[in-house]
């Protein structure tokens, strides 16, 4: 039987997980901390810093990996399984610098002559700060390390008034040596996720997610709230003339990355700003985004595993998608993300009309109990987007604890 390693624990690769356990094989995790959807899933389990190649010796014997986060792929995990023999669906450290190095991104998208970047700049010093501030006194401060998404500032949401500006991007340069200065776009974000062997591209249902804390996109920023997505496989306001755009760059991208550089194998998400100048390229991420994976995931019908061996291959053809729409609410820790309450027990109902999956959770004599992140994710499917919204929330208040969750997921489309 076919041996496959999943690396990651969150609610992301619970469902990477359940999708490759739909075919005939057997499962290895690699985990950070148990999640238990995953390990149930399992032959075996390992707890192990999964952000270290060196630690994967012991996976030799895989015939395929599935990288989840990020982490692991910019510090090389592809490539040292790669080398031990194993096939990666993910992309290697070189490739995966289009979501670890932001400044990388930038230049590259525009030395390749793509047509995407908004008026950016590369700082290392004060001076460079105040010269773009002086041009573009709306931007947003984007640090060159993985911050798990926390870590971009933007002008009139998180920065008031140059000074701001100056101090926080003057504290990047401090810790990492630059910061990228990009002006602030307007309009309307929408992010493509997109399977890629390095040389076909093929997008995925597209999906909408709440990166607020709070109803009607309040509060703090989270890693997302919730998300759906829509039976034709488009979102309400955005045209079609949009999406081509921006699956144009991405296919730009990876074709001038394989003729430079490799070719990248995996997932690649493209985040965009729908402008009334065009479409822009906020920031590529080198894996499925959390939730979005489990919406696109719950439609797919080729099986996950057969599509992971076309990219690692390179004969990638079109994946069939299910023609429904999908609803995800995330269940938190009462205060997340500021003061989460850890270590609250969690009682799970099993659900009638949606599909859980574990993100951030631990296991304490057989108790499920929070941890400071999010816990629990909910999915439904529905003819329409009211209808799996019904179904999720349907299902709510069958996990009990001191958690909370955002209402609006989808509503009123
Ligand atoms: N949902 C956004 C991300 O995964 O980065």
């Amino acid at each position: 039987m076919m041996k496959v390693l999943i690396v990651g624990h969150g609610a992301r690769e619970h469902a990477i997980a359940k999708s490759l356990a739909e075919s005939d094989v057997e499962l290895y995790a690699a985990m950070g901390r148990r999640n238990p959807g995953i390990a149930g899933l399992s032959k075996s389990v390992e707890i192990m810093d999964i952000n270290d190649p060196r630690l994967y010796k012991k996976f030799k014997n895989m015939d395929i990996a599935f990288i989840g986060p990020e982490s692991a792929l910019a510090t090389g995990v592809t490539d040292r399984l790669q080398e031990l023999g194993v096939q990666v669906m993910g992309p290697t450290k070189e490739t995966a610098k289009l979501e670890w190095s932001k400044a990388y991104t930038r230049e590259f998208v525009d030395d390749q002559g793509i047509d995407g970047n908004p008026a950016f700049r590369v700082c290392r010093s004060m001076r460079d700060i105040r010269g773009f501030l002086k041009e573009h006194p709306d931007v947003a401060a984007k640090p060159d390390v993985l911050t798990g998404g926390k870590g971009v500032m933007i002008t009139g949401e998180h920065l008031h008034g140059a000074s701001e500006v100056e101090a926080y991007a003057a504290e990047r340069i401090r810790s990492d040596g630059l910061v990228v200065l990009e002006e602030k776009l307007r309009g309307d974000e929408f992010t493509l996720q997109a399977f890629t062997d390095g040389k076909r591209v093929e997008v995925m249902p597209l999906v909408r997610d709440y990166k607020r804390a709070y109803d009607g996109d309040q509060g703090p920023n989270t890693g997302s709230m919730g998300s759906y997505s829509c039976p034709d496989h488009g979102l309400p306001g955005l045209s079609e003339v949009s999406i081509r755009k921006g699956t144009a760059i991405m296919k730009r991208t990876v074709k001038k990355l394989a003729d430079s550089v490799d070719r990248y194998k995996g997932v690649l998400y493209g985040g965009f700003m729908d402008t009334e100048r065009g479409v822009y390229l906020i920031e590529y991420n080198s894996r499925f985004g959390d939730p979005e994976a489990m919406n696109v995931l719950s439609l797919l019908r080729s099986p996950l595993l057969d599509v992971g061996w076309q990219i690692v291959d390179g004969r990638l053809s079109t994946p069939a998608f299910e023609k429904k729409a999908t609803v995800c609410v995330y269940l938190v820790p009462d205060g997340y993300p500021v003061e989460p309450k850890r270590d609250t027990p969690v009682t799970i109902n099993p659900p009638r009309n949606s599909e859980l999956f574990f993100a951030s959770v631990h296991e304490e004599a057989g108790e499920i109990r929070t941890t400071t992140s999010r816990a629990i994710a909910l999915l439904a499917k529905g003819r329409s987007v009211s209808e799996a919204r019904e179904r999720v929330y349907s299902d709510v208040p069958l996990i009990e604890g001191e958690l909370f969750h955002r209402t609006d997921i989808g509503a009123g489309v």
